[in-house]
């Protein structure tokens, strides 16, 4: 049908109306919250480089892990800051390392949110690497046994799902399978599978001062280029035993996103990354934009593309703003 039998502007008429025909939803339910943990007591610490994120020793994490839970939210993911940094990220897999702590005071004040932790050694590596080092060579088969462990360790502190991000080989089933045998089958595992060597990725490693200290990780993330690799990386990861698909960064992927979630079944997660996030603020804070749509344009988007859930650190102001 033609104009003027066909008019598209009858049904954008009113509010009432676009919320009937709207095709996408984002709610509090889709949104995960990004924290960020360090030692110590009473301590919140902005992050010059994202507005209103946040380091914060574990009761401050807490106060604000409830008032998310509050706003909606169903679940947190949790990246650690180590007292110490060495070779082998000790601390990544020490019982009483922060983010073990973390998870346990967590689990204990708001059973009802759902912790998810970061697996990684970058954080806690003194070279800033993903992996163990083989020289300068970042050498896969011999980090898969800390990434299950550091697994295993945040299971035994109650967390409710493991996120490993380093982008080895064969990382998913070294911890399935370490998990299993620990007596954690139940535990679900979100695999960070489509993860790109990105510039996006800027803000973060200042706010989890986790810098490479030489080369960078691109001979281990994503080139960004590849789309159908990424597919690979997703399939392998499920036949590996994942539960839930991650793609990262997510504005500049929506095109895998979408891929990802023509391809496969399980739950496709985006992670709306820190550069995304600064980005916004930094503009906003201009006045160059309008902060709050824009966020919400983008997490749509997201949305839109086929993600299911949306890691994003405007998780608790796009909670206000939907209200
Ligand atoms: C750790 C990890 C990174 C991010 C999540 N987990 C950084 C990296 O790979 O360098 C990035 C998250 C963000 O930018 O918000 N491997």
């Amino acid at each position: 049908m033609e104009f003027p039998l066909s008019r598209m502007r009858r049904l954008r008429a009113n509010p009432t109306i676009r919320r009937m025909v709207r095709e996408t939803r984002l709610t509090p339910d889709h949104l995960i919250y990004p924290l960020f943990v360090i030692h110590g007591e009473g301590l919140e610490r902005p992050i010059a480089s994202m507005p209103g994120v946040f380091q914060y020793s574990i009761d401050r994490m807490i106060e604000e892990a409830r008032a998310a839970h509050a706003d909606g939210i169903p679940a947190v993911i949790l990246f650690g800051l180590p007292a110490q940094k060495d070779a082998a990220g000790t601390e990544a897999y020490a019982e009483d390392g922060i983010i073990q702590r973390a998870v346990t005071a967590l689990k204990n004040e708001i059973p009802t949110l759902l912790v998810i932790t970061d697996v990684c050694l970058c954080e806690y590596t003194d070279h800033g690497h993903c992996g163990l080092l083989d020289g300068e060579k970042i050498d896969n088969d011999t980090t898969l046994p800390l990434l299950a462990r550091e697994a295993v360790s945040h299971a035994l502190a109650g967390a409710d799902m493991v996120a490993p991000s380093d982008m080895m080989d064969g990382r998913v089933a070294a911890i399935r399978h370490a998990l299993d045998g620990k007596g954690f089958a139940d535990t679900p595992i979100l695999s960070y599978a489509a993860k790109f060597s990105s510039a996006f990725y800027g803000p973060f490693r200042n706010a989890a001062d986790s810098a490479p200290q030489f080369g960078d990780r691109k001979s281990y993330q994503m080139d960004p280029a590849n789309r159908r690799q990424a597919l690979r990386e997703v399939e392998l990861d499920i036949v590996e035993g994942a539960d839930l698909i991650m793609v990262k960064p997510a504005l500049s992927y929506l095109d895998v996103i979408r891929e990802v979630r023509n391809s496969f079944d399980l739950p496709v997660v985006a992670y709306n990354v820190s550069g995304e996030y600064s980005m916004v603020h930094a503009a906003a804070e201009r006045g160059w934009v309008d902060g709050e749509a824009l966020a919400l344009e983008i997490l749509l988007s997201i949305r839109r593309a086929g993600a299911d859930l949306i890691i994003t650190y405007h998780a608790r102001e796009a909670c206000r703003w939907f209200a």
